[in-house]
């Protein structure tokens, strides 16, 4: 058993070198400028096991992550590789810009992928393991994540790169972290220096992905609001972290039936204006097309800049993809948060950073918990 596991694992790590990623379809090859400016350090948010406070609580408004900094000695840190790797956070700059000079479609999949990890039991890497040592299905290979979620490949491909330079000591879920907060920087936003400290979990169950930790995108806003204030996040943080929307795409089967047969109407959703409906029965012409073999559309014209660009479409053109992103159009909750992202354009840049860095630091394990592993597929 054991040995088949490293067969898979060593094959898969192959494959991977001889076989680099594709550039995805309707992406520019070229990529935002950067800047420099640091952000201000966060913690972890340690128990999310613990009832979690409401949106409109005001404590929770506040910088939570900090708090649990100050009591929590075990806390995630700007420092933690100083002297084990303080190249680490290079290192993954320089092995993501080669693979983004090939493939500007990995920030969309690498920032989802990290989305999907730290929503289900916390920032552990779980969701780059192919076995669980228990033999149950992985997070990986559940419905919920899809056939669609890319990226684990391209997070081999860069713990490669910080074993060659520090052995067993930059963990999967760490190498994650830095890796959606590079994707930020080359998406345009200020960079930041990443929090280390995460520790990777043993375990990796496709249950844990489908007890309505993962949004689907025929949820209704109640749903989603649920979702999100489980996990800490209030209404605003919710809107401000769908502008994850701003970079990558979205494959027409998931958004189809919007423009042929809405809530099986036989009719397109009422609420696309005739511009939109044109636009995505010319992105999506036939709704029979198999699943996993249709055609990606980008959320907005700039799929590698993370913009405003995704507010301003909703509110200027009442242009969405997902349905769940059109509630945020329509909820009255969200729609003032929405014209105001979309009218001031320095908002979310600054805000954006922010939230990820909460999301970043869910539920991690720190100290002894769980292990550093060596390779992401699979437990040491
Ligand atoms: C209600 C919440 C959400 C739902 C229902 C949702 C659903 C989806 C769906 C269906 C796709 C298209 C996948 C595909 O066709 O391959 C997608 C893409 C994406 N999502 Fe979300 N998402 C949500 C929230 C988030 C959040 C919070 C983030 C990150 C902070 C995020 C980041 C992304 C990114 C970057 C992409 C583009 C992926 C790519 O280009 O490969 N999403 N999302």
């Amino acid at each position: 058993m054991k040995m088949t596991r490293i067969f898979l694992t060593t094959l898969s790590l192959w494959l991977l070198v001889l076989a680099p990623s594709k550039a995805e379809e309707g992406f520019p090859d070229k990529l935002p400028s950067t800047f420099h400016s640091l952000f201000p350090f966060l913690g972890r948010q340690d128990d999310l096991n613990k009832p979690q406070k409401g949106p409109n609580d005001e404590s929770q408004q506040q910088n939570v992550p900090q708090q649990a900094a100050d009591q929590n000695p075990q806390i995630l840190s700007q420092d933690f590789y100083i002297k084990t790797c303080p190249n680490a956070q290079k290192i993954v700059a320089d092995a993501l810009a080669k693979i983004v000079k090939t493939n500007p479609g990995a920030l969309g999949n690498l920032l989802r992928l990290q989305f999907h990890d730290c929503f289900v039991n916390g920032c552990d890497a779980s969701i780059l393991l192919d076995y669980s040592p228990s033999g149950d299905a992985v997070e990986k290979s559940s419905m919920v994540n899809g056939l669609l979620l890319k990226g684990a490949d391209m997070i081999d491909e860069i713990k490669l790169k910080l074993e060659e330079q520090c052995p067993q000591t930059v963990s999967c879920a760490d190498t994650l972290a830095f890796t959606a907060n590079e994707v930020m920087t080359m998406a345009g936003l200020a960079p930041q220096k990443p929090l280390g400290g995460r520790r990777d979990a043993l375990v990796s169950l496709a249950t844990a992905a489908e007890t309505d930790n993962i949004p689907m995108p025929n949820w209704t806003m109640e749903q989603m609001v649920k979702l999100f204030n489980k996990k800490g996040f209030n209404i605003e943080e919710m809107v401000i972290l769908l502008g994850a929307h701003s970079i990558g795409m979205a494959h027409c089967d998931l958004f189809i039936e919007r423009a042929y047969n809405f809530q099986n109407t036989g009719k397109p959703d009422p609420s696309l204006t005739v511009e939109v409906l044109e636009e995505l029965r010319k992105a999506c012409p036939n709704l029979n097309t198999p699943k996993y073999r249709n055609p990606p559309v980008n959320f907005d014209a700039t799929p590698t800049v993370l913009d405003n660009l995704f507010y301003k479409d909703m509110v200027e053109r009442k242009r969405t993809l997902l349905i769940t992103d059109s509630h945020i159009l329509e909820d009255p909750r969200t729609l003032p948060i929405v014209q105001q992202f979309a009218h001031d354009a320095s908002l979310f840049p600054r805000r954006f950073p922010e939230v990820m860095l909460k999301m970043s630091s869910l539920n991690v394990l720190t100290g002894n918990e769980g292990e550093v592993r060596k390779i992401c597929r699979s437990t040491n």
